[in-house]
């Protein structure tokens, strides 16, 4: 019986590393860890003979045994690479044996099966049994083919079950990670479902698409007609037969699930062909456009590139630089996001242009694809949506996922609570901590019925068929989401929905309303509509984001020399508290070429540098650049003296808390920068570098890479992705204009 072999400091991982199939998966696996010498003795067993030579010769084993009892003597850890329906027959000869305390693992695609036959001829499953699947492989197979990198940058999912020793559980985890595998733990059901649909289904409709077509035209004649869709969509019909045939035999039940799904969906499609329902297949062709543009996305960023490989994005933000020339920065998120709302709620078609391509708008496309919405593109800023009406939405096939964006989560909330389906809002890390009270209390007023996380944070579930009625609401705080989501709920509501506000805001969804002809009266500080009008189709076109340009108007100001001219920004008075205050600062800055576009107050912008001191903020600006205060905190660090901000604790719960996030920042720069309970005080100094962290917040990552232009060594910004989210192409546009900052790792 063999002792557990404990890794002592210096030494192997592993004592005697079995390995029983070198066919290319096996082979990688033992050459892997034997070219990193993590093994003291890597051993191979196959049936063939001729492979075992190979595999000693190639130096993919040390040596191999005759017997699988001989190769399994005093393992410690034994890793099973047969085909997936030869191990039924190989576990029940290993349960024949005595395998001391080696681990067990395998690489079979489907795991049910694997477990299935583990608890048959072991009596219940080993908990040193660590069931185990690479997703990796290659057009070549059999031993000749082992390469050690093969499981690079792939991923490994691991499926242990509820009593799988963590011990053992840890060192397959290790064996897999140092051969450069992405390694995931997955339960064994969800592992079997996801592989089916993904890789299984895909296969089984290659498959039978060449064979359909070949079987009815014999001599083949019509492939000389075929281009390249058609070599892309079967070149996996050109992989091993009879490794599928078992795959399909030992996931039966997944595929069986995911095919039938699959089977109604084509059937619709046909029914949709057959009826001429251009629409329907629209729908279907525009959101699978998107969910592979998506995947596509995740492929190239997150799987393959080095620098996505963690999922820290760091900006290297060097020092100097100056601005000069003309920008065009992407259109207004807030604008962007109402577009698709209003625009899906309408009769007829709107044309939207100059759209914010983000994942923050996006995920509001999405959400009205999810709900059976056409919607077209965007395409170089160009939207098409196919409106339904107030009453067309349809039931998502799921959760509705929005990302990191609250607007969307905010407002969707207000328009679903009086649909007829539930839903479901779920979004990411930093969403999932903001408050939703703010919009669930109201709306529960209004009769809604509105289901929460503790402390009202998401996931919302939102529940149909409620009858809303109008109602008068007094804001607490200053919040154009909480006000636009009570006005889309009263589109729906009995009677009169009103909304007061302690300060102005944001009046977007107020101005989009009136021009997709709904009726909306404004008197004062309160809002209000009525149910029982319609929304009817128009253009929109959406300006530059004020709150993307603010970044190039305190980059422009703070560094010497610089002259930029910000084209077709909206200058919509409910957003301009960055431009009245930068000027209180001293900033040089005059719009030009002032205009209505739409509906929206647009200009160009130019910005020369100034010297800026420090000011009291005036409070009544603050929710007029609600978005604006991480940039204006690094103009207030480069500013002669004291800046004071009071009355913004709305700051603290944005993407981030950005009052402390960027008071952490500012101080690891060498800046005095004191948070206060509703905003900050900083002193103006000299600025040094050094890493700091946006907190996935993409305002933060952008103001830090500004601050650079002003700092005495380089700023590295941790995780930035998500100035994806509103700005995607703030490096290029940065770079262009003069500021020296790139993601690390790119040029
Ligand atoms: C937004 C309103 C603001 C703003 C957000 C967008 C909108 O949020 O911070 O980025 O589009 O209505 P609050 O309403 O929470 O202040």
């Amino acid at each position: 019986m063999s002792k557990a072999w404990a890794p002592v400091a210096g030494e192997p991982l592993v004592g005697r590393l079995v390995v029983i199939g070198l066919g290319l998966i096996g082979g990688s696996f033992a050459k892997g860890l034997r070219e990193l010498k993590l093994c003291r003795e890597v051993v191979g067993f196959d049936l063939d003979a001729r492979s075992r030579e190979l595999a000693v010769e190639l130096g993919v084993v040390d040596s191999c045994a005759e017997t699988l009892e001989q190769a399994c003597a005093g393992a410690d850890v034994i890793q099973l690479a047969v085909p997936i329906l030869a191990m039924e027959k190989l576990l029940a000869q290993l349960a024949a044996l005595d395998l001391g305390d080696a681990v067990l693992t395998d690489v079979g695609s489907a795991k049910g099966n694997v477990v299935r036959c583990a608890r048959e001829v072991f009596g219940s499953m080993p908990g040193r049994f660590v069931p185990g699947h690479p997703i990796a492989g290659s057009e070549q197979s059999g031993v000749t083919a082992a390469q050690g990198s093969l499981f690079r940058r792939h991923k490994v999912i691991l499926t242990p079950l509820a009593d799988t020793d963590p011990t053992a559980l840890a060192l397959v985890h290790r064996l897999w990670s140092a051969l450069g595998a992405d390694v995931e733990h997955m339960g064994v059901r969800h592992h079997d479902e996801v592989l089916a649909a993904t890789s299984h289904l895909p296969h089984l409709l290659a498959f039978g698409l060449v064979d359909s077509l070949a079987k009815r035209h014999e001599n083949l004649e019509i492939f000389r007609y075929a281009a390249g869709g058609f070599r892309d969509f079967t070149r996996i019909a050109g992989s091993d037969p009879v490794m599928w045939h078992d795959i399909f035999l030992a996931n039966r039940e997944a595929v069986l699930h995911t095919l039938d799904d699959f089977r109604s969906d084509l059937d619709a499609l046909r029914a949709a062909v057959d009826e001429g329902d251009g629409h329907k297949l629209l729908g279907v062709f525009t959101r699978a456009r998107a969910a592979r543009e998506h995947f596509s996305k995740i492929l190239a960023r997150r799987a393959y590139v080095d620098v996505m490989h963690s999922n820290d994005l760091i900006f290297l933000a060097n020092p100097g630089g100056s601005l000069a020339g003309r920008l065009r920065v992407p259109g207004d998120k807030s604008i962007s996001h109402r577009s698709i709302m209003l625009g899906s709620l309408a009769e007829g078609t709107t044309e939207v242009e100059g759209f914010l391509e983000g994942e923050d708008a996006l995920a509001t496309i999405q959400a009205f694809r999810d709900m059976g919405v056409v919607i077209e593109g965007p395409q170089q800023g160009r939207v098409t949506v196919h409106g339904v009406g107030l009453h067309g939405l349809k039931a998502p096939p799921g959760p509705i996922y929005l990302g990191n964006s609250g607007t969307s989560m905010r407002l969707l909330a207000g328009l679903l609570a009086a649909q007829p389906f539930d839903t479901t809002l779920t979004g990411d890390a930093s969403l999932s901590k903001r408050p939703m009270n703010r919009v669930a209390k109201p709306l529960r007023e209004m009769g809604a019925v509105i289901e929460t996380e503790a402390d009202g944070r998401p996931p919302l579930t939102i529940r149909g068929g409620q009858r809303l009625s109008g109602m008068h609401y007094e804001m607490p705080m200053a919040s154009a989401q909480v006000k636009s989501c009570l006005l889309l709920a009263g589109l729906y509501a009995a009677d009169q929905t009103s909304v007061t506000e302690p300060a102005p805001t944001r009046d977007h969804t107020e101005r989009m309303l009136r021009g997709f002809g709904y009726p909306v009266d404004v008197q004062g500080s309160t809002a209000r509509v009525e149910s029982g009008h319609k929304l009817r189709a128009t253009r929109i076109e959406v300006p530059a984001d004020i709150s993307s340009a603010a970044f190039f108007m305190v980059a422009a100001s703070i560094a010497p020399g610089s002259e930029v001219l910000l084209e077709h920004v909206g200058i919509n008075p409910t957003r301009t508290g960055v431009i009245d205050i930068l000027k209180l600062m001293g900033a040089d800055i005059t719009l030009e070429n002032q205009r209505e576009v739409g509906g929206e107050p647009v200009a160009d912008i130019r910005v020369r540098a100034a010297e800026l001191n420090g000011i009291d903020i005036p409070e009544e600006l603050v929710p007029l650049a609600i978005d604006e205060f991480p940039v204006l905190f690094v103009a207030a660090a480069c500013a002669q003296g004291r800046t004071t901000l009071r009355g913004a604790e709305e700051l603290r719960v944005k993407e981030s808390d950005r009052i402390q996030v960027m008071a952490d920042g500012l101080q690891t720069l060498g800046v005095q920068a004191q948070p206060t309970p509703d905003g900050i005080v900083i002193e103006g100094g000299p600025m040094g570098g050094g890493e700091v962290w946006a907190h996935g917040d993409h305002r933060i990552a952008m103001s830090f890479s500004v601050a650079a232009l002003r700092a005495s060594a380089p700023i590295r910004i941790h995780d930035c992705a998500n100035v994806a989210t509103s700005f995607p192409n703030f490096l290029v546009l940065a770079e262009r204009a003069g500021m020296r900052v790139h993601a690390e790792g790119g040029s």
